[in-house]
C-alpha cells in the first residue's frame, strides 16, 4: 500500500516535471513455463535529456558489484551491450533509450532461472529518485502426460480404482476425470463414484460401467490427459477361472486314463496267473498234444489214419461247437472240468505208452517250440483237453485245428 502511494506520488512528480529518475519493472512476479522464451520489461524516465545512460541487469545481488550476479551492461553513447559469459547466447537487451526501454530477453528458461532479477539505470547527474527495480521470475513446469492405471478386477459387482499421476508439474497439477460411454459420448458418473486426488473409485461395477475414462492433469500453465478403456467382464469370462476349468477337466481325464490302464493291467495279470496255474496243473499231458498239433503238417497223412473210426463231419461239428463257446464260460467251467480231468488222467496214463511211441517220433521237433509259443497256443491246448474228455475211448487226437484244415482242403 505504502509503495503504491509512493509510486503515485513519484509519477505525479515526474508528470509535473519536477526531475528525478524513475526505474520500473511493472510486475513483482513473472510466471513462465520452462523452455519458454521470455521478456522481463524495465522502463525508466530520466529527469532531463541525458547524454549517457547505463543500463544493468543483475540477479539480485548478495554482494554489491559482484561479477557473479551480473547479466549484462548497456552503454548508450556507444550502443554497446556487454553480456557476461555465463549468459552469452541466452540473453539479450531490447533497448530504446529515447523511449526509456531496457527489456531483458531470456530464451529457453530453466528451473535454474527461478530468481529475483534487478534492473538498474545510471545517468550521470541524475542520482535522485528510483534508480533500481526488481521482479521475481517463477519458472513453471507443465504437467507431464499422466499415467492412467486400473487397480482391481473389472468384473461385475467388483470395485475398482482408476489412478492418474503426472510425474512432473510445477506447481503440482490437479486431476479431473470424465467418463465416456462406448460410443465416446460423455456421461455422468454413477452416484457412488468418488474422486480423491488423481484416484477415481468405481463401485459395484455393471456392464454400463464399461467405456472410456479420461484423466486431465492441469496446473496454472498447461494440461495433459490420459485415456483408459474399461471393459467390465462377467466373472466367468475371467482368464484365470477359465484356465482353472480347463485344468480341472484335463486333470479328471488323466485320472480316468490312469484308472483304465490300471484295471486293464490287473485283469491281464489275473488272467496270466490263471493260465500259469492251468499249465502247471496240466503238466506233461498238456504239452504233448500241442506239439502234435504244431508238428502236424509234415505228418498230416500219417495222423489222419488214426481218425478212421470217427466220421469227419462229426468231428468237425464238435470242433465248431467248442469254438463258438465263449472263452470266459470255459474258464468258469474249468474247475469243474478239472475234477473230471483227474479221472481222465488215469485213463490217459494208459494211453501214455502210445504217446511215448509218438514222442520218439516228434522229439527232434520239440526244440523248435519255446515256452512262449506254448502260452500262445493255450487255447488249442484247452480244446485238446476237451477232446480227451469226448474222445476218451478213441485214440488220442493230435490237435483240433489241423483236422479242420484237412477237411477244408
Ligand atoms: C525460443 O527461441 C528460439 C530461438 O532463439 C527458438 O528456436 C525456440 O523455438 C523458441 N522457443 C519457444 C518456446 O518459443
Ligand atoms: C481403492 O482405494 C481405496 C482407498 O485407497 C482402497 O481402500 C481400496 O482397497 C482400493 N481398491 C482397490 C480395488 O484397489
Ligand atoms: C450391486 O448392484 C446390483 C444391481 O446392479 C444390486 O442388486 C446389488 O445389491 C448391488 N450391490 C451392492 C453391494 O451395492
Ligand atoms: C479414448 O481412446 C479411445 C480409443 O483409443 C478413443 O476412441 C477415444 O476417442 C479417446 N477419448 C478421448 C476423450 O480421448
Amino acid at each position: 500500500m505504502e509503495s503504491r502511494i509512493l509510486s503515485v506520488t513519484l509519477l505525479c512528480l515526474t508528470l509535473s516535471g519536477v526531475g528525478a529518475l524513475q526505474v520500473n519493472i511493472p510486475k513483482d512476479i513473472y510466471e513462465f513455463a520452462r523452455g519458454d522464451n521470455i521478456t522481463l520489461p524495465c522502463t525508466f524516465v530520466p529527469s532531463g535529456k541525458p547524454s549517457l545512460v547505463v543500463i544493468t541487469w543483475t540477479l539480485e545481488g548478495i554482494k554489491a558489484d559482484s561479477k557473479e550476479n551480473l547479466i549484462l551492461t548497456h552503454y548508450s553513447h556507444s550502443a554497446q551491450t556487454d553480456i557476461t559469459p555465463l549468459f552469452e547466447g541466452r540473453v539479450s537487451l531490447d533497448v530504446d533509450v529515447a523511449k526509456g526501454k531496457g527489456d531483458l530477453k531470456i530464451s529457453s528458461i530453466s528451473l535454474a532461472d527461478n530468481k529475483v532479477f534487478e534492473c538498474r539505470v545510471q545517468i550521470p547527474g541524475d542520482d535522485e529518485g528510483k534508480r533500481v527495480d526488481t521482479a521475481r521470475l517463477v519458472v513453471l513446469v507443465a504437467p507431464s502426460v499422466p499415467i492412467c492405471k486400473i487397480q482391481g478386477k473389472a468384473e461385475y459387482g467388483q470395485n475398482i480404482n482408476l489412478t492418474c499421476v503426472s510425474e512432473e508439474g510445477s506447481p503440482t497439477p490437479k486431476y479431473s476425470w470424465t467418463s465416456h460411454d462406448v460410443r465416446n459420448v460423455q456421461r455422468a458418473f454413477a452416484p457412488r463414484t468418488t474422486t480423491n486426488g488423481g484416484m477415481l473409485s468405481l463401485f459395484n461395477l455393471t456392464k454400463d460401467t464399461s467405456g472410456y475414462y479420461v484423466c486431465t492433469s492441469t496446473n496454472k500453465i498447461r494440461s495433459a490427459s490420459c485415456n483408459l478403456t474399461v471393459s467390465v467382464m462377467p466373472p466367468s469370462m475371467n482368464i484365470g477361472s477359465t484356465a482353472g476349468i480347463i485344468g480341472g477337466v484335463v486333470f479328471c481325464l488323466i485320472i480316468l486314463v490312469i484308472i483304465i490302464v490300471c484295471c486293464c493291467r490287473y485283469k491281464k495279470k489275473k488272467e496270466q496267473e490263471q493260465y500259469a496255474m492251468g499249465v502247471r496243473e496240466e503238466g506233461y499231458s498238456d504239452k504233448e498234444p500241442a506239439r502234435n498239433g504244431e508238428g502236424h503238417k509234415p505228418d498230416g497223412q500219417e495222423d489222419a489214419g488214426e481218425y478212421d473210426n470217427v466220421s469227419p463231419t462229426d468231428r468237425r461239428d464238435r470242433y465248431e461247437d467248442r469254438s463258438e463257446r465263449d472263452y470266459d464260460d470255459r474258464r468258469s467251467d474249468y474247475d469243474d472240468r478239472r475234477s473230471d480231468y483227474d479221472d481222465r488222467r488215469r485213463d490217459y496214463d494208459d494211453r501214455r505208452s502210445d504217446y511215448d511211441d509218438r514222442r520218439d517220433r516228434y522229439s527232434d521237433r520239440n526244440d523248435r517250440y519255446d515256452d512262449d509259443r506254448r502260452y500262445d497256443d493255450r487255447r488249442d491246448r484247452r480244446y485238446d483237453d476237451d477232446r480227451y474228455a469226448d474222445e476218451r475211448d478213441r485214440p488220442p487226437v493230435p490237435a483240433s485245428k489241423p483236422p479242420r484244415d484237412d477237411y477244408d482242403d
